[in-house]
C-alpha cells in the first residue's frame, strides 16, 4: 500500500490517542456499528482531504467500515499528527498522505495523489481538493458523484463556485448543520484556541486584554473562553449586527486600528483575509502576540509585516519572534496558520463526534441521492441534523420533552391569540 507520513514507528503511539478519541466519539461510533452491518458505501472511493488528527482517524475507519476505500490527505501542511498518520496507515491499512510542515509542493503532490485514487465522492476542509480538481484536473470532475464541505472558508469558496456557474457536482456543506457550526466552530474553536496559545506561550490570560476579530461562531467561542480565564475582551467586527452582539454579550467593540493599541494578545477568526496589517502591527505594545485561527493563513497580513520587520527568529517551538526599528519586538503564533490544530490538537473529540457524524452521514446521503442532486451547494436535510442532536442527547444521558398533541395543534394554529 502507498502511502507518506512521516515516521510508521510512531503508529503505536497514535493508535493510543484514536483510541482515547474514539471513546468520546459516542455518536460515530453507532454509526461505524450501523455502517459495519450496512455497508451503505460499499466500493466507494472516498478522498478525504481533512486535519489528519486523531477524530479523522476515527471518520476515516468509520467509512471503511461502511464499505468505502479511503485515500486521507492533509488539508494544511502544518497541521497533520504524525503519530496518527502513522497509525491509520498501520493498524487501519488507510493509505494517508500528510506531514506534518510539508511544503507548498508536497502538500498539492499529496493531494493530487488523492485524486489519482479516482474517487466517487470526496470530503474537504477548505475546499482544496475540489478547487484542485476544478482548476486542474476538470476531465475528472465526471466522474465524482460529490462533495462534502466542512468548513465556513470552503462553503464560502464553493457558493463563490456554484455563483460562477463553474462547480461541476453536488457538495454538502456539513459546516451549515446545526449540530456543526453551533458547536464545532463555538465551543471546539473557543476551547482549542485558547488551548493552542497557551502550549505555544505558556502566557498568563488573567488580566490581558485580548482582540478577537471576528465575532462569527468562532470569534463568539474565542471570545467566551477569553473572559471565562480573566482576560479582558475586545472585539472587532466589520457587520454591524455582530458588533452589536457582542457589545451587548459584554465585550467592548472597537476598531481594529483603535483596538491595536489596546491588546495584549491579538486572535483572528474572520475567513477574511489582511484583517491585521503593518499600520496595525506599528501600533502595537512591544511583545504583543498575534496569532490566527480562521481557516487560511491570510487573516495576519505576513508578507507585508515581515517586510517592514529587521528581522525574525523562532524563540520557542510554534512562537516567531518579528523585531522592528527601535527592537520593539512582536510574536506571531504557529506562523500564522490555524493555531488551535498547529500548536495543539485541534477540537476535543466530543465536540467533532458532532461534525464528523454529519461527514459520515453526508457521505452516505450524496451516495444515495447523487443522481437527482444538482451541481449546487445543499445543507444537510433537517431531519439528519435532529437525528445527530438527539443521539448525542441520548449518549449524554439527557432526556428532553416531547409535544403533546395540543402543543402540536397550537403551533401549527393560527385562530388562537390574546
Ligand atoms: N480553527 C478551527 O479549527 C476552525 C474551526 C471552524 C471554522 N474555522 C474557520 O474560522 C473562520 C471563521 O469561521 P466562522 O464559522 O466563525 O465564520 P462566520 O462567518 O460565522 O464569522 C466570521 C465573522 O468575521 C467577520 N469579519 C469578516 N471580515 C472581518 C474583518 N475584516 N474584521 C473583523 N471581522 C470580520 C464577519 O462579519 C463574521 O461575523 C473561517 O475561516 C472558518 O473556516 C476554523
Amino acid at each position: 500500500m502507498k502511502h507518506d507520513v512521516t515516521n510508521l514507528k510512531l503508529a503505536a503511539a497514535g493508535q493510543k490517542r484514536i483510541d482515547w478519541a474514539e471513546r468520546q466519539m459516542d455518536v460515530l461510533r453507532l454509526i461505524h456499528q450501523r455502517f459495519a452491518r450496512q455497508r451503505p458505501l460499499q466500493g466507494v472511493r472516498v478522498a478525504c482531504c481533512l486535519h489528519v488528527t486523531t477524530e479523522t482517524a476515527v471518520l476515516a475507519s468509520t467509512l471503511k467500515a461502511g464499505g468505502a476505500q479511503v485515500v486521507v490527505c492533509a488539508s494544511n501542511p502544518l497541521s497533520t499528527q504524525d503519530d496518527t498518520a502513522a497509525a491509520l496507515v498501520t493498524y487501519h491499512r488507510i493509505p494517508v498522505f500528510a506531514r506534518k510542515g510539508e511544503n507548498r509542493a508536497v502538500y498539492y503532490r499529496h493531494l493530487n495523489t488523492a485524486l489519482d485514487t479516482k474517487p466517487h465522492l470526496t470530503m474537504d476542509d477548505g475546499a482544496d481538493l475540489v478547487s484542485l480538481l476544478h482548476a486542474k484536473r476538470p476531465a475528472q470532475a465526471v466522474s465524482v458523484w460529490g462533495s462534502t464541505e466542512e468548513t465556513t472558508t470552503g462553503v464560502v469558496r464553493l457558493r463563490s463556485m456554484e455563483r460562477h456557474g463553474v462547480l461541476r457536482f453536488p457538495v454538502i456543506a456539513v459546516n451549515d448543520s446545526k449540530t456543526k457550526h453551533f458547536f464545532d466552530n463555538r465551543y471546539g474553536t473557543g476551547q482549542s484556541t485558547i488551548d493552542g496559545l497557551l502550549r505555544a506561550t505558556n502566557v498568563l490570560l488573567a488580566g490581558k486584554t485580548f482582540v478577537v476579530a471576528g465575532y462569527g461562531f468562532c470569534g463568539k467561542g474565542v471570545a467566551t473562553r477569553a473572559r471565562g480565564m480573566g482576560a479582558h475582551v475586545i472585539v472587532t467586527e466589520v457587520d454591524p449586527v455582530r458588533a452589536l452582539e457582542a457589545n451587548l454579550d459584554g465585550f467592548q467593540v472597537m476598531s481594529m486600528a483603535q483596538a491595536a493599541s489596546h491588546g495584549d494578545i491579538f486572535v483572528t477568526v474572520t475567513g477574511n483575509a489582511s484583517v491585521i496589517r503593518p499600520e496595525h502591527v506599528a501600533r502595537m505594545k512591544r511583545g504583543a502576540i498575534i496569532g490566527n485561527s480562521g481557516h487560511f493563513d491570510v487573516e495576519i497580513d505576513m508578507p507585508a509585516i515581515t517586510r517592514r520587520a529587521r528581522r525574525s527568529f523562532v524563540v520557542r517551538p510554534f512562537v516567531r519572534a518579528y523585531e522592528f526599528a527601535g527592537g520593539r519586538t512582536i510574536y506571531l503564533i504557529a506562523e500564522g496558520r490555524l493555531l488551535n490544530l498547529v500548536a495543539a490538537e485541534g477540537h476535543p473529540a466530543a465536540v467533532m463526534d458532532m461534525s464528523f457524524a454529519n461527514q459520515a452521514l453526508a457521505a452516505e446521503y450524496v451516495v444515495k441521492h447523487h443522481r437527482t442532486l444538482e451541481h449546487r451547494v445543499y445543507t444537510l436535510p433537517e431531519a439528519l441534523d435532529q437525528t445527530i442532536a438527539r443521539l448525542k442527547l441520548r449518549v449524554l444521558g439527557l432526556t428532553i420533552d416531547t409535544l403533546t398533541l395540543a402543543q402540536r395543534r397550537y403551533l401549527a394554529g393560527w385562530q388562537q391569540g390574546t
